[in-house]
């Protein structure tokens, strides 16, 4: 295909990844779309079943730890373009097994990094028209307090009553998982890469996302299948822990508008003003579950089961993002209460995608993990 752009996009079988693939694919009929992809436990090729035969899409199975392939992958496809997505991406996992995180999310981004330095700086052209985006998390800001006074009600997603204690781009990085420690890193390797090469670089760091597709160890899949089949609901701690919820779609809306308008060298925030403490979050969609299978709205209530407390558990992430609002004009298309009734409604009709995965060796997986706690 002579396509305008040929984009490499990592981690296109996960969660977001798949998203971001779908909307660019879609989108873009005259660019080359090249997934490249481990397949680890999270990725899924089912997720992009609607548009696998597309002529501008192709699949490659590697590990972005692999610098050969990578080299090659970059020449063979004229890659001027890297959204960088693949990562090991759950904090649980990587409390327990850190070396996996530093191995993925460190090496893997500086073995990106270095494989695009060369082939673009082996090009007559140099870096002239060339990115690499990298797509980081809220998390590498650390956690910030509760300021939500008493009295308020619950159940309400308005940030206003959390105080105006954000994350903003100049937050300084204060990362305390494994996992966030390991972004945090990634995102100093890209920074380091502009500065030291001139290599044209962007990274984004947006909040948590929900919506079809998420792999089921996550806390909305997970609780809506557990709801489903009547088993436990794990709240962590109280389920006191306040996070920010976006819309992935919106998200993956967010990633095509800094991809192409944003400024090289720039962090963008990303997040929907939209915090919810767990246990709010828990209790709609309990309710939104029970009335879409015909249950008595909020009969599922007693699933709720308070467990031992995530080590190092961050108490509050929340997102400023009016830098992208005021200079690219981007906002959340989607109001939390259409999103929350459009992922439950994807879950349940779409059980057989939700099976398969929680069949068979992720069943053992999820049974080990929560024995202990
Ligand atoms: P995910 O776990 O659903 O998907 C990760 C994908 O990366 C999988 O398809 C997996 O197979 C692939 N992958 C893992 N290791 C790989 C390797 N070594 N080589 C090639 N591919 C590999 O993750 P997600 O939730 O879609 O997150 C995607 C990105 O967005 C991550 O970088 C994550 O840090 C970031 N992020 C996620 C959220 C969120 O709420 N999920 C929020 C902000 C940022
Ligand atoms: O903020 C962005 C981050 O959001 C991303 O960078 C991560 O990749 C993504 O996994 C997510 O991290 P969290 O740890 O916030 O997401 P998780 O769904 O694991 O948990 C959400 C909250 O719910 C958190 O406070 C822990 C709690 N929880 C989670 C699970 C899985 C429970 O109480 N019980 C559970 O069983």
């Amino acid at each position: 295909m002579n396509a305008k752009r040929s984009i490499l996009i990592t981690g296109g079988a996960g969660f977001i990844g798949s998203h971001v693939v779908r909307l660019f694919v879609t989108k873009y009929p005259d660019y080359l779309i090249v997934n490249l992809d481990k397949l680890t436990y999270a990725g899924n090729l089912a997720n992009l079943k609607d548009i696998e035969n597309a002529p501008n899409y192709r699949f490659v199975r590697a590990d972005i730890c692999d610098f050969d392939r990578i080299r090659e992958l970059l020449a063979e496809y004229r890659i001027d373009g890297i959204i960088h997505l693949a990562a090991e991406s759950h904090v649980d996992r990587s409390i327990k097994d850190p070396f996996t995180f530093a191995r993925t999310n460190v090496m893997g981004t500086l073995i990106l990094l270095q494989a695009a330095k060369l082939y673009w700086e082996s090009l007559p052209e140099g870096y002239d028209g060339k990115l690499f985006y990298h797509i980081s998390t809220d998390e590498v800001y650390g956690a910030l307090e509760l300021t939500k006074p008493e009295g308020v009600k619950s159940d309400i997603s308005a940030h206003e009553v959390y105080g105006d204690d954000f994350f903003r781009e100049t937050t300084k990085y204060t990362p305390h998982s494994p996992y966030s420690a390991s972004k945090a890193s990634s995102d100093h390797f890209v920074r380091a890469f502009h500065d030291t090469y001139g290599m044209p670089t962007v990274i984004t760091n947006c909040s948590n996302n929900y919506g079809p597709y998420q792999f089921p160890e996550k806390l909305i899949p997970l609780f809506i299948n557990n709801i489903r089949h009547r088993k436990p609901l794990p709240v962590y701690g109280k389920g006191e822990n306040v996070r920010d919820w976006l819309y992935v779609v919106d998200h993956a809306r967010a990633i095509d508008l800094i991809f192409h308008k944003g400024k090289v060298a720039e962090t963008y925030n990303i997040g929907g003003f939209n915090e919810w403490k767990n246990i709010d979050i828990i209790k709609v969609v309990i309710r939104t579950v029970d009335r879409l299978l015909g249950r008595t709205e909020g009969e599922d209530m007693d699933l709720i089961t308070y467990v031992t407390d995530r080590a190092g558990h961050d108490l509050r992430y929340a997102i400023d993002s009016t830098k992208l609002k005021r200079e690219l004009g981007w906002e959340p298309s989607l109001q939390f209460e259409e999103g929350i009734e459009k992922t439950v409604k994807w879950y349940l009709e779409n059980q057989a995608w939700m099976d398969n995965i929680t069949s068979g060796e992720y069943e053992k997986y999820y049974e080990d993990m929560y024995k202990n706690r």
